[in-house]
């Protein structure tokens, strides 16, 4: 039985604080590059609990250590950076949202969901192995995300109730409340078309929930307060929206070799999206506006939230 601790490597405090020098030129490319490197790494430790995986542990690295933008463990990390926070002290909270994003796009794609072949650059879980594996390998690494958490705080007791509060944020944002409803209301959509205002509640809870988390646990964790945490929620909240409209808009017109997977597949699905009820123009117009809103929430933060708003372009601008 694989024993689940958290032992993060240590690079110091120091260097994982964002300097007003760091920013003077700040490189969203090398910024993303760094952090996903971190993120993987503590990713592959958690993961590397036994010399020679067995297909189960195979399946979850095969779709865990895949690639994949990171931005949710990013956002988590950014957040805290924002506030001055040591971004160290939630890398386990960062790699717990990657896992359960992975673990729902591994759900997301089997054929009684979406049934895609492709995802992040190679064939999705259940075509690499089989659907059982699959939807294993995505119970597992929720239910280890969870573990990791609940076992940080049983082991920290002085820091119990603070992680205790990031399981109460991401299980609610993944679960019933949050993304789990919204995947319920997509899979609706594709028998009964839904009205704008009901597209805009189903992204908000399939995608913004856990965006809206991975933001508000990394500006928790860093000691944000309460007026800064409204801002922050405004933010996220309008990132999370124009993530989602942007997924839609990539998948009508973006490069499934850069993506990494197949496009076209909502239209064939008769998903309800945004350029389905709006029309590709207008659903890009509105992606700016929630970007632009994204950036007036920050207007209150120095320079140390320039990675929060560069990352806020970026979800509209990116290819993949
Ligand atoms: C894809 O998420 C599914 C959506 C919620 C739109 P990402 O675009 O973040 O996928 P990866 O993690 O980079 O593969
Ligand atoms: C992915 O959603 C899964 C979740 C948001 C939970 P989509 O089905 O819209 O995303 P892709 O296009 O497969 O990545
Ligand atoms: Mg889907
Ligand atoms: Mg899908």
């Amino acid at each position: 039985m694989p024993t689940v601790r958290w032992l993060p490597s240590h690079s110091g405090p120091k260097a994982n604080r964002v300097t007003n020098d760091d920013l003077k030129m700040f490189d969203l490319k090398a910024y993303l590059a760094r952090k996903a490197q971190r993120i993987n790494q503590a990713l592959a430790a958690i993961l590397k609990t036994a010399d020679e995986p067995d297909r189960l542990l195979q399946a979850m690295s095969y779709a865990l250590l895949a690639g994949g933008k990171r931005i949710r463990p990013i956002l988590c990390l950014a957040a805290a950076e924002t506030i001055d926070g040591d971004s160290q002290e939630v890398l386990p909270a960062a790699c717990a949202l990657e896992m359960i994003h992975t673990y729902s796009l591994i759900h997301d794609d089997l054929p009684a969901m979406d049934d895609d072949d492709m995802r992040r650059g190679q064939p999705t879980c259940h075509k690499a192995f089989d659907e059982a594996t699959a939807i294993l390998a995505g119970d597992a690494l929720l239910t280890l995300a969870f573990q990791m958490l609940a076992s940080i705080a049983v082991n920290k007791p002085e820091q119990a109730s603070k992680w205790l509060r990031v399981i109460e944020h991401i299980s609610h944002a993944a679960g019933y409340c949050g993304m789990i409803q919204g995947q319920m209301l997509d899979m609706a959509s594709e028998q009964k078309p839904l009205t704008l205002a009901e597209l805009k509640s189903m992204h908000r809870l399939k995608t913004g929930a856990l965006i809206e988390a991975s933001v508000r646990c990394g500006a928790e964790m860093a000691g944000v307060n309460s007026d800064q945490i409204q801002m922050f929620e405004r933010y996220a909240q309008n990132i999370g929206l124009a993530f989602q409209v942007t997924d839609d808009i990539l998948n009508v017109e973006g490069d499934p070799e850069i993506m990494g997977k197949a496009v076209g597949t909502d239209e064939q699905r008769h998903k309800t999206t945004y350029p389905a009820l709006l029309g590709l123009a207008e659903s890009k117009a509105f992606a700016d506006q929630l970007v632009e809103n994204a950036l007036a929430a920050l207007d209150a933060f120095d320079q140390k939230a320039e990675p929060l708003r560069a990352i806020a372009r970026y979800i509209r601008h990116r290819n993949r």
